[in-house]
This record gives C-alpha cells, structure tokens and sequence, in this order.
C-alpha cells in the first residue's frame, strides 16, 4: 500500500517539475481525476485550468454533482454532447467507439488548451489502465486510444503507479468529499462502452435511465465495487397487449479490489426481480432485462 503522506508531496513536486506553464486538467467527476485536480491545483496554484466535458455519454446527475464539488475551482463546463454523438454516428466496432471519443475529448481540449494558453496536460491514468494498454487488452482513452500527434508539450499523469483502493486513500487524504473518495470507477468513454452497436441517443436516454435504477437498489445495500446497465440489444417482448420490439438490458454488479479480476455479486432474487421491474416498467422500450454472471476473465467487467 503506498505510504499516502510520502506519495502527496512527491507527487506535487512531480507536477510541479514537468508543467512549466499553464496546465488543464480533465475532471470525470471520479476519484481518478478528482485527485490528480487536487494534486495540480496545490502544485500549480493560478495555473491550474480544471475542464469538464460534458460528452452526453455521463450518468444521471453527474455533471450537476461536479458542478457543485468543483465550483470554487473555477471549474469550466464544457457542453459537448452533439459532438460526442456526430462523431459516433454509424460506429459499432468496441474499439474504434473508443478511440473516437478519446480523440473527440482530446480535440476539446486542445481547443480550450489554445484559448487559455496552457502547454500542458494532467490525466489520472492508474495503473491497471497502464499495464491493460500495454498489454493490448483494451484501449483505455486516456492510455492507449490517444490520437497520434498530441499539441501539449507534456501529458502528466501524476497516479500512473497506484491501484485504485490507493487512489481512495490518497483521495480522502486530500480531504476530498466522500461521494468523490467513494464513487465507483466509471470508464473514460462514459455510457458508450454500455451500448453495444451503434451509440444513438435514444440508446444513451434508456442506458442512462437504467444504470440510474441499478445504482439507486444496488451501491447502498451491497457495496459492489462496480454496477451497472448496459444495452446489449433488442428482442420481442409484449408490453399491455401489444407485441414490442424492446431494448434488452443487462444488469451487472461485480465484486473486485482493483478492476484486473472481478465476480459477479450472488444478488438475492428478490433484489433481481425488484430491478427488474423497475427497469421495465420505468423504462417503457425496454422489454427485457437479464443479470450477468460472467467473472473477469473471460469477461471484462464493460462489455466493450
Ligand atoms: P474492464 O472492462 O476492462 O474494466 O474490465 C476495468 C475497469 O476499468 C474501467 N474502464 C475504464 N476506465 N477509461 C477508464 O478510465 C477507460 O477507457 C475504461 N474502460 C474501462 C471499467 O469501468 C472497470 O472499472
């Protein structure tokens, strides 16, 4: 476990000897990014620019939530869901759905970068996102999906070397809220690696809506370390007494303590059929909805 009061001022002191100029940091709204915010923001003071981007692809909420916690560091929003979408418009391949939005974030970016002024980039890469990129797993965005030809003069990632119960450590250490210490992981690429297929708005609206439920019954009463909704498809359901052609969603819930392995949690059944219905009864197209089993490996814990 890293020794959190030695790993803060080195890591300050990192930041603070690569960026030599204005730096933007990118904010999820996870502790990933929330801590790495906090490490530049004592590191670099007034040169410091926190950016979120709103893609579209967020969760329910999330960027009210991050509007309030990052306000008094002069946070900019950045509205960007149509981009998002354009640029996704007829893509169904896993990885390329990555690359696309990894590229259409750093764009944003770069363009906010040129308008400030700022040289340099801070991501909060972990270290399992390194050692899967390296290891041609998965694209994660902010590793391996990164366009070619980058206009920052240095990317810094300040929490390359820690695991993510690390980063909670080091997050709370920093005294950072615990809705931020405590918040599940969820990937760069936001709710497009939980559409399988073509990412359409109307898939993100039902996606969104479902993993909204799945957090609400599940994240208090089981503590899984990740859990979610995906649409994996469509399949023919009878809604009143109509035959529907509805969306069907997949329910996950897993147990981990860094993201490389995971179990699927044995939910109670009354659990499953109380999200169940839920789901397809608050979500009108939605006529199917089923729990996965699959651990990690052979799984991943996205689908894509
Ligand atoms: P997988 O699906 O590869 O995910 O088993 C392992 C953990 O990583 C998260 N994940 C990502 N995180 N950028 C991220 O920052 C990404 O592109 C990305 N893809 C997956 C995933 O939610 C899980 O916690």
């Amino acid at each position: 476990m890293v020794k959190v009061e030695k790993f803060i001022p080195k890591a300050i002191d990192r930041i603070k000897e690569k960026a030599k100029g204005k730096t933007i940091v990118g904010l999820s709204g996870g502790v990933d990014s929330s801590v790495c915010a906090v490490l530049a923001y004592r590191a670099l003071g007034d040169l410091f620019f926190p950016i979120y981007i709103d893609t579209g692809l967020m969760r329910k909420g999330e960027t009210e939530v991050i509007e309030e916690i990052f306000a008094d560091m002069n946070l900019q929003v950045i509205h960007a869901k149509d981009r998002f979408l354009e640029a996704l418009v007829g893509v169904k391949d896993p990885e390329e759905k990555r690359k696309i939005v990894g590229e259409t974030f750093i764009r944003i970016f770069e363009e906010e970068a040129r308008e400030l002024e700022a040289e340099y980039l801070i991501q909060g890469t972990i270290y399992p996102d390194k050692i899967e990129s390296e290891g041609g797993i998965k694209s994660h965005h902010n590793v391996g999906g990164l366009p070619e030809k980058i206009d920052f003069k240095d990317i810094i990632e300040p929490i390359d070397d820690l695991y993510k119960d690390e980063v909670r450590e080091v997050a709370k250490a920093l005294e950072l809220p615990d809705e931020i210490c405590e918040r599940m992981p969820f990937p760069g690429p936001g709710l497009s690696v939980r559409i399988i297929g073509e990412v359409t708005e109307e898939k993100v609206d039902v996606v969104r809506e479902a993993n909204a439920i799945v957090e609400e019954e599940l994240l208090e009463k089981f503590k899984p370390w990740q859990t979610f909704a995906a649409v994996v498809g469509k399949g023919t359901g009878v809604k009143g007494d109509v035959r529907v052609h509805g969306w069907i969603v997949a329910v996950r819930a897993v147990g981990s303590r860094d993201g490389m392995t995971a179990e699927a949690l044995e939910l109670p059944w009354e659990t499953l059929k109380k999200i169940e219905t839920r789901i397809s009864g608050e979500i009108p197209s939605v006529a199917r909805v089923l729990y996965d089993l699959s651990p990690k490996p052979p799984a991943t814990i996205e689908f894509e």
